[in-house]
């Protein structure tokens, strides 16, 4: 894993503070999911939490405890800022640690093993921190296999680009089990169309797209949801939303 901070600090915090209301939509729609998450534990390991910009204080306030965990130091003030006051409505206990989560992943699920884990839009992010990109898809793919056993979920990129404004808003959400991967030959049962050219046709994607590596993050089967993240009018990403309970995760 590398060193490069290329996926927070002040430029996140700036560019999510001043689109706060237009990723509103996409932020919503995490939050209708995280509606239907029902994780095993009380304590949660929230990594790559950031200042929780487009986190939901209605799901946090289920847990006891949280331990927020990023690799910047300014995450547990704005963090607090934005979610303070309900964690503190729910009397959930804020912790915070400043760790290379994925480097310290081994010692944080011994540390913590009654958390469930949710990586929290941080595993598409990888491919950018690591140089090379079949070392950044290797650890990817080798996420399920180290978290098995444990309760966990992710939302993150799964791929990116360019895209015709004209086109915004997008129909936002599908849903599949990933019984190949999620790019590969996935095809909608309805229409027949392969599911990359549904993503791209819904959200105007034109030019090259990136592929965030991050098809092989969720065991085979897994129930997912897409949502579109129009990141700026002209560069959306689509989100991989999954959660793996702790039986499912040991298969
Ligand atoms: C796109 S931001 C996620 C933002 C956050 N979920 C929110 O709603 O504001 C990605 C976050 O993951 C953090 N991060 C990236 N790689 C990390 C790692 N290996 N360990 C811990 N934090 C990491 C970055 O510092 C950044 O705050």
């Amino acid at each position: 894993m590398a060193d490069r901070d290329t996926t927070g600090g002040w430029l996140w915090h700036l560019r999510a503070f001043f689109r706060r209301r237009q990723w509103n939509p996409t932020t919503e729609l995490i939050a209708e999911w995280l509606d239907g998450v029902q994780p095993a534990h009380r304590e949660l390991l929230l990594i790559g939490g950031s200042a929780g910009w487009m986190m939901s204080s209605r799901w946090l306030q289920q847990f006891e405890r949280v331990v927020l965990i990023d690799i910047d130091p300014y995450a547990p003030t704005l963090f607090r800022w934005n979610h303070g006051r309900a964690l503190k409505q729910s009397s959930t206990r804020l912790e915070f640690l400043q760790c290379d989560a994925l480097l310290d992943l081994g010692a944080l699920l011994n540390t913590y093993p009654n958390a469930s884990i949710f990586f929290d839009n941080l595993l598409g992010q990888h491919v950018y921190r690591v140089p090379d990109f079949d070392r950044a898809e290797n650890d990817l793919n080798k996420i399920a296999q180290r978290l098995a056993g444990r309760d966990w979920g992710s939302v993150h990129d799964l791929f990116s680009g360019p895209a015709d404004p004209n086109t915004l808003p997008a129909k936002p959400i599908m849903s599949f089990a990933a019984t190949q991967s999620a790019l590969g030959s996935n095809v909608d049962g309805v229409t027949g169309t392969p599911l990359h050219r549904r993503m791209l046709d819904q959200v105007g994607g034109v030019d090259e797209w990136m592929d965030h590596v991050t098809s092989g993050v969720f065991p085979l089967g897994t129930k997912t949801r897409l949502i579109a993240w129009p990141f700026v009018p002209t560069y959306v990403h689509w989100l991989q939303a999954g959660w793996v309970s702790a039986a499912s995760s040991n298969q």
